[in-house]
């Protein structure tokens, strides 16, 4: 039996109209090398991001990642060996906010090994691009940040990680045992400079060291929003991890990626950080499928923007239960493109829509939706 994907060159293609949507920047793909200056300053200021920190828990006891330890117990190692050693444990949280991870992980080891041990041998650092010591560290506890901090000796750097090098140079830091980053790292713009930061990180680390970053966007968001296809991306995603960690190793480090949490964690082993990283330009959308694709050796024909629009709008329609008759939100339709869609090519795109938004409509637990409704949404958009 034909499908949609047979008609179209590959199920990449057929992915990526559903990924790149809206992104016009989505085709521009580049590699950037080693010698890819760090060109830009932005600081987005306290706006933008308290709503996200107010509400985000760390919780030291539990790991976002099950195949690896729980990281407290992988820092209380690493404090352990130092006091043996007579050495300090550095650890570096990169975008800390208001320093909580640093202050809870203070707390915690001060109540295992005593103030003493904590005051001599423990190095705490976090960086913000914006300045929150001044905010309450949590409802209850109604101390500003900069009051804990001071007392506790914890450094509190303002600046930009994109420029991590040169801060912590100024700061005559390096050699960390842990760089922690938590919700932070997927602010950084533009989406390649993430692994520019990545390396700067790898390079402040001692030998044996570990980045542990949850919300990493090394594979693009976790979710996408509008997305009936999201498993066969996941697909891609955990390809390229895969990939990934093995050129790691191949180069003498240790790096795991989930894909879910996009948490990631680095061992430094050996050498200087060197992935083959890839990313879209001009939007937050990374190139996932283009990426794979190449990975593999797929070549991606040019999107077919028509049927790409197509696919959102009857997707949006009968996802978020605008049904076609009262649907004010995405009537705006291009009339001039209605024709440009095949008879046939519409009978396979209701077949493949048919399946993937009532498995979909399932797993969210919402009700099916009959075919009738699909077929009027589809018609809808390509009938003038
Ligand atoms: C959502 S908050 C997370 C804060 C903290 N990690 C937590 O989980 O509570 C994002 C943090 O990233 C910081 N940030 C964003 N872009 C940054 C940049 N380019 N350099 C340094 N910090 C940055 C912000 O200042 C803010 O503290």
């Amino acid at each position: 039996m034909t499908n949609l994907l047979d008609m179209l060159e590959s199920e990449s293609e057929f992915l990526r109209y559903m990924i790149n949507l809206g992104n016009p920047g989505a085709n521009d793909q580049r590699r950037y090398g080693d010698s890819e200056q760090v060109k830009y300053v932005i600081d987005r200021g306290l706006d933008k991001y308290s709503e996200d920190f107010m509400n985000f828990p760390i919780d030291l006891s539990t790991s976002d990642n099950p195949k690896e330890k729980p990281l407290l117990d992988i820092v209380i190692e690493g404090f352990n060996g130092c006091l043996e050693r007579g050495e300090k444990f550095r650890i570096l949280d990169l975008g800390c906010g208001r320093a909580e991870f640093l202050l809870d992980l203070y707390h915690e080891l001060e109540k295992r090994y005593g103030i003493e041990a904590v005051k001599n041998n423990l190095v705490l650092v976090g960086l913000s691009i914006a300045d929150l010591r001044d905010n309450y560290f949590s409802e209850q506890k109604r101390h500003s940040t900069r009051d804990l901090l001071a007392t506790r000796g914890i450094k509190y750097l303002v600046g930009d990680m994109r420029h991590l090098d040169q801060i912590l140079h100024e700061e005559t830091l390096n050699g960390f045992d842990l760089i922690f980053s938590d919700m932070a790292l997927c602010y950084i713009d533009p989406d390649y400079m993430r692994y520019n930061v990545l390396k700067q990180a790898y390079r402040n680390l001692k030998e044996g060291g570990l980045i542990a970053a949850h919300g990493a966007l090394i594979l693009g968001h976790g979710e996408t929003k509008y997305n009936p296809f999201q498993g066969k991306i996941s697909r891609d995603k955990e390809f390229i991890a895969r990939h990934l960690e093995q050129e790691a190793l191949k180069k003498g480090s240790r790096l795991q990626i989930d894909i879910k949490a996009n948490n990631l964690f680095l061992r430094k082993e050996s050498v200087e950080l060197s992935l083959p990283m890839m990313y879209s330009l001009g939007g937050s959308q990374l190139g996932v499928v283009e990426w794979a694709a190449e990975l593999r050796g797929e070549i991606l024909p040019e999107i077919n923007k028509e049927l790409s629009r197509l696919l959102w709008k009857v997707y949006y329609t009968v996802m978020h239960d605008f049904l076609p008759d009262n649907c004010i939100a995405v009537d705006y339709a291009d009339h001039s493109t209605r024709t440009k869609i095949s008879e046939p090519l519409i009978n396979m795109l209701f077949e493949e829509l048919n399946t993937n938004i009532n498995s979909e409509r399932q797993e969210k637990h919402m009700p099916a939706v009959d075919t009738e409704t699909i077929l009027r949404a589809i018609r809808k958009y390509t009938t003038s």
